[in-house]
């Protein structure tokens, strides 16, 4: 279903909030991070999806500027939806990261946030999160700070607990290739997390049609319907069905890669 799909056009778009992602990227909120930046900084989240990191940490940084950086912002809808009621210091950029030094010259930012980006990259190859976090190495200034995240758990199942970033300030000690290899091998997952993930991008996004099919509202996350392109509550009748049929799809997809697998 999913045959001739990118990798990155299966990644499930998500909108983590900032002051939980301040917190992942090693800070006690979005302020604490604010204040960390240096003045007129220029500051990049690379696979910023829906998330409001950004936005919160432009509020109180009027001084500096911000780069969302993602794949997703080819779709217009979800484009459309990211840029509403954000501050004018935070730029929006459709692209490939693999692609970021086509963009930016190298060492351009003051800081680079990265969170649940090379995970999709590292899903069944190291390569494409190799190249992309070579890419982000040479984008960064030298004393800049990169943060990607989460590192892996080690654990069986996917963890309940908050996860931190690999964290490195740019600087002689290291260069973009011990680098790659450094942060792709502390953040590609393995075991259930990597199955979940897999099933995630080959069996949900083609089933919804979209990157970004779960959407919070209030503390629920609702499902899309990509019927009505809107999102309806998973215990509501329509929700019920939608969820219903996606286990379906999810059970010959199951037994397809079973066969095959023989
Ligand atoms: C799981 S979401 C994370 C969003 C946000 N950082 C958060 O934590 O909520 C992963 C994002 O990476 C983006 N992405 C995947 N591959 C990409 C690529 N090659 N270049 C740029 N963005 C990519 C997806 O579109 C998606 O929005």
């Amino acid at each position: 279903m999913s045959e001739g799909l990118k990798i990155y056009e299966k990644a499930v778009t998500t909108e983590r909030s900032a002051e939980k992602l301040a917190r992942r990227h090693g800070y006690n909120n979005v302020v604490q991070l604010a204040e960390s930046l240096p003045p007129g900084a220029l500051v990049l989240d690379v696979g910023s999806g829906a998330s409001l990191f950004s936005n919160a940490v432009a509020m109180l940084r009027p001084d500096a500027a911000f780069v969302n950086f993602d794949y997703s912002y080819n779709n217009p809808a979800i484009l459309a939806d990211v840029v509403k009621d954000s501050p004018a210091n935070v730029e929006y950029v459709p692209g490939d990261v693999i692609k970021l030094g086509e963009i930016y010259d190298p060492e351009s930012f003051d800081a680079v946030y990265s969170y649940w980006l090379l995970q999709h990259l590292s899903l069944d190859d190291p390569e494409p999160a190799m190249v992309a976090a070579r890419a982000i190495f040479e984008a960064t200034k030298p004393g800049g700070l990169i943060s990607i995240g989460p590192i892996k758990n080690g654990h069986r199942l996917p963890s309940m607990r908050p996860q931190r970033t690999f964290r490195i300030i740019k600087d002689d000690s290291t260069d973009a290739d011990a680098f790659a290899e450094a942060v792709v091998a502390a953040t590609r997952l393995q075991g259930a997390e990597l199955r979940l993930q897999r099933f995630s991008n080959e069996v949900a996004t083609p089933f919804f049609g979209t990157t970004r099919y779960t959407k919070q509202q209030g503390r629920i996350p609702h499902v899309y319907d990509s019927e009505n392109g809107d999102y309806v509550s998973p215990i509501s009748r329509r929700g019920v069905s939608i969820l219903g049929d996606l286990a379906l799809v999810a059970a010959q997809h199951a037994w397809r890669t079973r066969s095959s697998a023989r």
